[in-house]
C-alpha cells in the first residue's frame, strides 16, 4: 500500500477536493479523513458510502488505523495549520502532495509548509490547484521545482463545487469535461513519476 499526504498549513486551497477526487481516480483506494471539518467524510455520505471508503480517524491516531489498511492507496486528507499532526502524518506516508493555489497569500504561507515536511524528513511533490484557466505559471513552477516536482496544473473549474454537492468526484460528474481530464492527467504523472519513484 502506498500512503499519500495531502497537505497544505494555508486553507482553503483544495486539500480534501483533491483527496476525494485522486481518491476517485485511482483503483483500489481508501481515505483517512484526519481534519475534525470532515469534508470527506460529508463527501461520501452524499455518495451512500460507494467506493471509496472514507474512514475519520483523529491525526494522533493515524500510525495505527493504516495498519488496519489494506488498500492499494491509502489518501490523507490533513487539516490546515496543524503543525505537529501534520509532521507526525507526514513521516508515515509515502509521499506528502503540498497544495498550492497561486497567489501571495499563498505563496507567503507556503514556508510554514516545507518547514513540516523538512521537519518530517518526508518526500513530496507540488499540486498547483485552482489556478485561473488562462494563467501563465511557468515562473511559480520554475521557483517551485527548486524545492520539490510540480504536477500537471489543475486549474479552477466549475465542475469541482457542482460535483462536490452531489457526492461525485469530477471524473463521475462531467467525464468529458476538462476538470476530469485534468485529474486524469495528474494522476498518471503522480503513479508514473512520483509514487514508483
Ligand atoms: N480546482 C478547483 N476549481 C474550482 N474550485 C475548487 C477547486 N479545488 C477546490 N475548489 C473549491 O475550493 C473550496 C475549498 O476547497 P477545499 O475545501 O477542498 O479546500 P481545503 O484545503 O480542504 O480547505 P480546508 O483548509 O478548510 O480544509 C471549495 O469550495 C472547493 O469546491
Ligand atoms: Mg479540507
Amino acid at each position: 500500500m502506498k500512503t499519500l499526504a495531502i497537505v497544505s498549513r494555508k486553507g482553503g486551497v483544495g486539500k480534501s477536493t483533491l483527496t476525494m477526487n485522486l481518491a476517485a481516480v485511482s483503483d483500489h483506494s481508501a481515505i483517512l479523513d484526519t481534519d475534525p471539518q470532515a469534508s470527506c467524510a460529508d463527501w461520501s455520505d452524499r455518495r451512500g458510502y460507494l467506493q471509496p471508503p472514507v474512514i475519520t480517524v483523529p491525526a494522533g491516531r493515524v500510525r495505527v488505523a493504516l495498519r488496519q489498511q489494506n488498500s492499494s492507496y491509502c489518501f490523507i486528507d490533513t487539516q490546515p495549520s496543524a503543525e505537529a499532526s501534520l509532521i507526525e502524518i507526514a513521516q508515515v506516508s509515502d509521499l506528502c502532495i503540498i497544495v498550492l493555489r497561486p497567489g501571495q497569500l499563498e505563496l507567503d504561507a507556503l514556508g510554514a509548509t516545507l518547514a513540516a515536511i523538512r521537519a518530517a524528513n518526508a518526500k513530496a511533490v507540488f499540486c498547483i490547484n485552482q489556478a485561473h484557466p488562462q494563467a501563465n505559471l511557468n515562473e511559480l513552477i520554475d521557483g517551485l521545482e527548486q524545492h520539490y516536482s510540480v504536477g500537471p496544473v489543475l486549474r479552477s473549474r466549475a465542475d469541482y463545487p457542482a460535483a462536490v454537492a452531489e457526492g461525485k468526484a469530477v471524473i463521475e460528474w462531467n467525464p468529458s469535461g476538462k476538470a476530469a481530464s485534468e485529474i486524469f492527467a495528474y494522476w498518471d504523472w503522480l503513479k508514473e513519476k512520483a509514487i514508483n519513484d
